[in-house]
């Protein structure tokens, strides 16, 4: 009878499993366990290779999956893993992140009353268009163990109503596998084998279904990177969902490498790390490179709107720019803000932004959709903000010039029509705000 059955399907799925088979293969007494393996990556580049570079033992049982729509691919496994479950009676289920085997399998031993332990537990998006944050929520439901990497995950699962019992906070797995690989990594030939220098150029991977499968977008990614490439030489190792959509829009390699733009197959996990540890800079929409490269701080552009991994641009080095292929107007480039919302941490941009108000120490933020308190005094955000077209119209409000659609002067008192609010101006920042609006710099619309 197998004990623990540990569930792996796709490549970030063997980096955050490895260092908890490891411990559980080292712990007294020894666990009994099986590692399974559903099938749903299979390319050398992205599994053989990975498990080397991991030094993980082969699987003991091969489902097969394959690849397939999310229905097909997810029904797959739950077949063959139901089948597995009734032959070994497992006392445990672990799975790990938030890909479709993930799911298939906590379904799966859910239904057969198998506890299932889901590492990486609680992290959110919000973002219901992402596959992975419809996987993650269920397998949440599903599990009686949260094994959680931070805070905000704890925070999201007690929230959705987990018990307390149920949430270990073991740390990311993801990160204890890159410090175990790190220096073993920097031997490694990948600078010299892409003929690179430590500091001297970007690396970029991307491979979310919302920037490569629409053509124009993935044409305009290509495009700007191309832009880049032309002042730091890029390296692209490509996913075999983008390199399929790459060749669909018939873009010649040539002509991108011409460019600087170097494209590649998936890399093995340590050519990868060396080149991620010595990148001037990553971009990305990876959700384990976002951490990755926040532990090594090297810097990253995260090409998504949000991110379930908020700790990563609260920490400093990993900006979210957004995945909107419209470039913002020339010289007003915008700016990320973390906002809480019920507890999760969301992220506005300053562009949506009509106007912000003083609250104490705090400033609120009014954006159409709603409004939110940052801990950042109004003085903070006037100085900040200048540059950007936001004004001050009263001791406690400051307005963004681009959003007002009407000064009205009545009886001598003068206020601002943004939207559907009307904001009075104090006569002290009468004068000012005229000066600013009669300025020929205002922001473009
Ligand atoms: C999957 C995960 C995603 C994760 C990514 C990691 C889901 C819903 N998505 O996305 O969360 O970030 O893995 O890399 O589980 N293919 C190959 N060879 C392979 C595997 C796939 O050529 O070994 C091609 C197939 O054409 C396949 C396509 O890539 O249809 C997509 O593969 P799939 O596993 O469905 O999703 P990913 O985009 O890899
Ligand atoms: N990675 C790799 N080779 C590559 C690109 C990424 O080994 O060419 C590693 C990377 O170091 C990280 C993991 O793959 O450990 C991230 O997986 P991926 O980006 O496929 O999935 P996500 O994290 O977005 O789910």
């Amino acid at each position: 009878m197998a004990a623990v059955i540990h569930v792996v399907g796709a490549r970030p799925n063997f980096m955050k499993m490895a260092p908890l088979i490891r411990a559980l293969r080292d712990a007294p007494g020894g666990f009994e366990h099986l590692l399974v393996h559903t099938g749903q990556h299979y390319d050398e580049h992205l599994n053989d290779a990975i498990f080397r570079d991991l030094e993980l033992a082969a699987p003991d049982v091969h489902l097969g999956s394959g690849s397939g729509s999310h229905a097909e691919q997810t029904a797959r496994i739950m077949v063959a893993f139901e089948a597995l479950v009734r032959d070994r009676a497992p006392q445990l289920v672990v799975v790990a992140g938030d890909v479709n085997s993930t799911l298939a399998c906590s379904i799966v031993a859910a239904k057969a009353n198998v506890p299932v332990a889901h590492l990486e537990a609680g992290l959110r998006s919000g973002d219901w268009a992402m596959p992975e944050e419809i996987n993650r929520v269920v397998t949440d439901r599903l599990s009686q163990l949260h094994l959680t990497p931070s805070a905000d995950a704890d925070a999201n699962l007690l929230r959705e109503g987990a018990s307390p019992q149920g949430i270990v906070r073991v740390g990311n797995c993801m990160i204890d596998s890159l410090l175990r690989n790190r220096e073993r990594a920097q031997r490694g030939p990948a600078l010299s084998h892409f003929g690179l220098r430590a500091g001297n150029f970007g690396l970029v991977t991307l491979h979310r279904p919302s920037n490569v499968d629409d053509p124009g977008r993935l044409r305009h990614f290509l495009r700007v990177l191309s832009d880049l490439a032309a002042r730091l030489p890029l390296v692209f190792p490509v996913h075999p969902r983008t390199r399929a959509r790459i060749a669909a829009l018939e873009i010649s390699e040539a002509a991108l490498s011409a460019a600087g733009l170097q494209l590649a197959p998936p890399l093995g996990y340590l050519d990868f790390l060396q080149l991620e540890s010595a990148a001037a800079i990553v971009v990305t929409d990876s959700g384990g490179v976002q951490e990755e490269t926040t532990a090594l701080g090297v810097p990253c552009l995260t090409v998504r709107d949000n991110t379930e991994r908020p700790i990563t641009v609260t920490h400093g080095t990993n900006p979210l720019v957004g995945s909107d292929p419209a470039p913002p107007p020339v010289g007003d480039q915008d700016e990320t803000i973390p906002v809480e919302l019920a507890g999760v941490t969301r992220f506005i941009t300053r562009s949506q932004i009509r106007y912000a108000q003083a609250q104490g120490d705090y400033a609120r933020l009014h954006t159409p959709a709603g409004s939110h308190l940052v801990r950042i005094p109004l003085s903070t955000l006037e100085e900040r903000w200048a540059a950007a077209g936001f004004v001050r119209i009263h001791r406690s409000t400051l307005v963004s010039l681009r959003h007002v659609k009407e000064v009205r002067m009545e009886h001598g008192r003068c206020s601002v029509v943004l939207d559907e609010v009307e904001l009075q101006v104090s006569r002290r920042h009468t004068r000012e705000l005229r000066d600013r609006l009669l300025r020929p710099n205002r922001p473009a619309e």
